[in-house]
């Protein structure tokens, strides 16, 4: 039986004989009593096994180590007074898998840095248990927001022609075909995706509300807590939508995903309130129910002005690209919460970003928030053929490898926008956990390629 159903028909079983198996967190014993905090993997909690002298294989069963893998038969017993609402009294405890005396996870609390070392362990430790899961629920979370509200899911390709934020720092693909390495197998330079924008704009001209979501790279070669090389991206792209719009429906998604983990994986966001951040729970609520504030970028660089004292970067222009420091400043200290900054310089942002009227800035937004800093950018697109052409020779790109890009201004095109949140980091945001590195199975980051 599994543990998840166990704990919700435990009362009508009470006095049954019932089969579980699972892996054995704690074992503690005497020499006539031991328990065995078991779980199973179908649920956050434990359940404790109680055993007797009286089975046959008393001696063993005490030595059964962490991690092992055992198969226990027993009568459910509801325990009212007992810090548990129910136990198992087995009747047999067999081991399925013994786990060595090697093994990596100890009772004690291990470090972020020694369980970053054992990604194939780590998934048993209470945090990363957790964590997973919520990275499941979430995931969910996004599907279940977009598919109710219509918008098509777009498979885009992991290979790519294309730099779609035109930054430069990318992955390139080389080929070995039967041992050899083969220069010219897409008779192309290809590189990872940085971002499936530019190839799923095409869907949004169809479909009108479309999204994609999968993993990405970049070979951003800064050391933060925030940066992977890999990582998880949802973009939706919505046509006849401006930026304002872009900015209602990622309010809408936050909020929908805040409400649907609090839900779906309340063990784990209570698990984190406990552990790792004692108000996540209450500081991603009071989220749900405000209203995002609204900022441009030119009123920005007036507040980080008049307390440039604060940053360890001073030099504060009209013109400059923020900095984390700035970015956290405005979310933690001037609005103390969610905020869009809007309407930045358009020497700082992408290439398909729309030119607004003043010639100077363009329609884009960058959500901030506490603890993290970015979580989602977005923007309007530009549609109007000869400005997108006139932005990108001003940038000294090139048009050959983006005309179907350019094509699509000419068949039909509209006002649209769209966005990119970064999952990873809205699982850092949920949690309190601080460090990218521990919200992704397998991170990668430059000179990290456990596994
Ligand atoms: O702001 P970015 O670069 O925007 C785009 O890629 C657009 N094409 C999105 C769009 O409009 N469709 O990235 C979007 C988000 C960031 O706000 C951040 O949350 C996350 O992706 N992100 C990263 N997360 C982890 N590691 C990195 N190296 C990241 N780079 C960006
Ligand atoms: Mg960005």
């Amino acid at each position: 039986m599994l543990v998840k159903k166990l704990k919700e028909r435990f009362e009508e079983l009470d006095g049954k004989e019932i089969m579980l198996q699972g892996w054995v967190r704690t074992n503690r014993n005497s020499k006539k009593l031991g328990f065995i905090e078991l779980n199973d993997g179908t649920t956050f909690s434990n359940v404790q096994i109680v055993y007797l002298d009286d089975l046959d294989n008393y001696k063993e069963v005490s030595k059964i180590t962490l991690g092992s893998a055992i198969e226990v038969k027993g009568i459910v017993k509801v325990t009212p007074e007992g810090k548990q609402p129910f136990e198992i009294q087995a009747s047999s405890i067999d081991v399925l898998g013994a786990s060595d005396h090697d093994y990596p996870l100890q009772k004690k609390r291990h470090s972020f840095e020694y369980m970053r070392e054992i990604p194939h362990v780590r998934p048993r430790a209470n945090t990363y248990y957790a964590m997973f899961r919520l990275r499941s629920v979430l995931s969910m979370a996004i599907h279940r927001f977009f598919q109710d509200r219509g918008f098509v899911y777009v498979h885009t390709p992991e290979i790519t022609g294309n730099d779609a934020e035109g930054a430069g720092e990318v992955f390139t693909v080389t080929t070995r075909c039967d041992g050899k390495y083969e220069e010219d197998f897409f008779q192309k330079h290809a590189q990872l995706t940085v971002s499936g924008q530019l190839h799923v704009e095409p869907f949004a001209l169809t479909y009108r509300n479309v999204y994609t979501f999968g993993p990405t790279f970049r070979a951003e070669n800064s050391n933060t807590t925030r940066h992977a090389s890999e990582f998880w991206m949802i973009e939706p792209e919505m046509a006849f939508a401006d930026l304002s719009d872009d900015m209602d429906v990622i309010e809408d998604m936050i909020k929908y995903c805040i409400r649907y983990v609090l839900e779906n994986a309340s063990e784990e966001m209570a698990f984190f309130e406990k552990m790792i951040d004692h108000d996540c729970i209450t500081r991603v609520k009071k989220v749900a129910d405000s209203k995002f504030e609204r900022m441009s970028y030119t009123e920005a660089i007036e507040h980080l002005k008049a307390a440039k004292d604060q940053f360890e970067n001073q030099d504060i222009f009209w013109g400059m690209d923020l900095q984390s420091e700035h970015e956290r400043y405005l979310c933690e200290q001037v609005v103390k919460g969610p905020v869009f900054l809007t309407d930045y310089p358009k020497e700082i942002k992408a290439f398909y970003m729309r030119l607004n009227d003043d010639g100077k800035t363009v329609a884009a937004c960058d959500l901030l928030v506490p603890y993290v800093g970015e979580l989602v950018g977005g923007s309007q697109r530009e549609e109007r053929y000869d400005l997108l052409v006139s932005r990108m020779q001003e940038m000294g790109m090139e048009l050959e490898g983006l005309q179907w890009y350019l094509d699509l201004r000419r068949f039909g095109g509209c006002k649209h926008s769209g966005f990119g949140l970064g999952f990873d980091r809205m699982l850092m945001y949920l949690s309190g956990v601080q460090n990218i590195r521990d919200v992704q199975p397998y991170p990668r980051t430059p000179r990290n390629l456990i596994f």
